[in-house]
């Protein structure tokens, strides 16, 4: 199954994102960035271990106190397809009420920022925060397809975006509730 939104700019998936041959698919990290289950577990079992030495890097010299909520850094894809792994941490829903509406748009948002200073043009994401850390599916939608739509307007260095979903009901329920 696959649907088109946005003239084709953003395309929603049912799949595995370790297999997406993108330039940068987008990793549900926590804030140790030294691995997890879900998403996070998949993309290091898949990527090997290029991307741990670059994330154990990265908590070494830029991030010694970890990757705050929201916030994003990039390694190499090592052996996934895509060439780059854009790891973020999606908040954990309830911790922060005010602010993880916002924290959510922030890894959407600054994932596709910082792809196209790398001058990367198609990105694929996960539906983060909609797993372990609990944020609901369809109010996720609606902030993510926000998120998307306004970086798109303003910015015309990404080529495609690709939203995976990993089970037909979480693509269904996210095309449910977007607001492209
Ligand atoms: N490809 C695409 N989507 C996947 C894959 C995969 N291989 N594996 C899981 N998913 C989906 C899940 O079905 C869910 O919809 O990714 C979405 C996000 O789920 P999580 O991976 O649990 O991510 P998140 O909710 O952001 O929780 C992050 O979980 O794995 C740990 O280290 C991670 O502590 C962090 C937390």
């Amino acid at each position: 199954m696959e649907k088109e939104f946005l003239d084709g700019k953003v395309l929603v998936k049912i799949g595995n994102i370790t297999l997406e041959k993108v330039d940068a698919i987008v990793n549900a990290a926590n804030w140790t960035l030294l691995g997890g289950g879900g998403v996070d577990g998949a993309i290091h079992n898949a990527g090997g271990e290029e991307i741990m030495k670059a994330c154990e890097e990265i908590r070494k010299t830029v991030y010694p106190k970890g990757l705050p909520t929201g916030k994003v850094v990039i390694t190499t894809g090592g052996k996934l397809p895509a060439k780059f792994v854009i790891h973020t941490v999606g908040p954990i829903r309830g911790i922060d009420k005010e602010n993880e509406a916002a924290q959510l748009a922030d890894c959407y948002k600054n994932s596709l920022k910082l792809a196209a200073e790398h001058e990367l043009e198609t990105v694929a994401f996960p539906a983060i925060s909609t797993g372990a850390y609990g944020y609901p599916k369809d109010e996720a939608a609606k902030i993510v397809s926000e998120a998307i739509k306004d970086f798109l307007s303003e910015n015309d260095r990404i080529k495609q975006v690709r939203l995976i979903f990993f089970l037909t009901n979480e693509a269904n329920m996210f095309i449910r509730h977007q607001e492209f």
